[in-house]
């Protein structure tokens, strides 16, 4: 595993180096497990699903958190199905404006009004198809910290930065305005490594592969002290591989696209 420069040599009083301190840090964190609906739903299968998921949930409390981002259209709906279940929900993505002559946009405080929990900024189809940069997915960030909705800030390289070697600094440059909006901020983030190359291809990271990307970033998470800070894997997680995936020390749940639209999948990756 590849440790910032001089890492090695932080030792604390009881011996431990702060690379082990903070992967027994990510070890303590609950499992959370969300699913990104993308664009898919419709009312009645949407409730089909909903009821199933509500119900599988209530067995998996304290072991894992699950929650589901839906499409705009039907945060109305999981509120109404959802509240009071173990079931939390939200959105897949945000305005970085608190209101105003922004059409087709909506504003947190909107995210909020329907009981969202989560956002998700930065997806990687939101960068690649929209055009969002890493500036914007921050503020994004502080939007939805500011109408107090959890962000779950989505990083990862593409197939190409994959095999250039790049990964590293890509997910360096990715986070770099989201770690300047300081500790404060962060202590309420949620953390996605999503690579780009695995995200609806059926070919996933391998556990060693994540973890190792996972442990860089908790590490540059630890220099602002959010090293406590859930980093989910996201790309490609199905039942049969969430086990491996979810074992690894600083994987602490994962972000699901597909596989999240079948409630039996699903509940099987939670409890994986
Ligand atoms: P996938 O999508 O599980 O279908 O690969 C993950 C995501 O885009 O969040």
């Amino acid at each position: 595993m590849a440790a910032p420069p001089g890492d090695k040599a932080l030792q604390f009083n009881n011996g431990t180096t702060a690379t082990e301190r903070n992967r027994a840090v990510g070890q303590a964190i609950t499992r959370l497990v969300i699913g990104n609906w993308k664009m898919h739903g419709k009312l009645a299968t949407n409730q089909a699903l909903l009821e199933a998921l509500a119900a599988g949930s209530m067995s998996l409390s304290g072991q894992c958190h699950l929650g589901v981002c839906v499409p705009f259209p039907y945060l109305a709906q999981a509120q109404a199905q959802l509240q009071g279940s173990a079931l939390s929900w939200g959105a897949q993505d945000v305005s970085a404006h608190l209101g105003g002559a922004y059409t087709g946009e909506v504003a947190a405080p909107m995210l909020a009004d329907f009981g969202a929990q989560w956002v998700l900024v930065g997806h990687s189809e939101r960068r690649a198809m929209h055009g969002e940069d890493s500036a914007l997915v921050a503020s994004k960030a502080q939007a939805a910290l500011n109408a107090g909705i959890t962000p779950v800030v989505c990083i990862g390289e593409t197939l190409e930065q994959h095999d250039a070697g790049h990964t590293d600094a890509v997910i360096a440059d990715q986070l770099a305005p989201v770690l300047a909006l300081g500790p404060q901020a962060l202590a309420k983030m949620v953390f996605a490594y999503e690579p780009v190359w695995a995200i609806g291809t059926g070919q996933s990271a391998t556990p060693d592969q994540a973890q190792a990307v996972h442990a860089t970033i908790r590490e540059r998470l630890a220099a602002f002290d959010a090293a406590d800070r859930p980093i989910l894997y996201g790309g490609s997680v199905k039942a049969d591989n969430a086990a491996g995936l979810l074992s690894m020390p600083d994987i602490n749940g994962a972000l699901v696209g597909g596989a999240s639209l079948l409630a039996e999948e699903f509940l099987r990756i939670a409890a994986a």
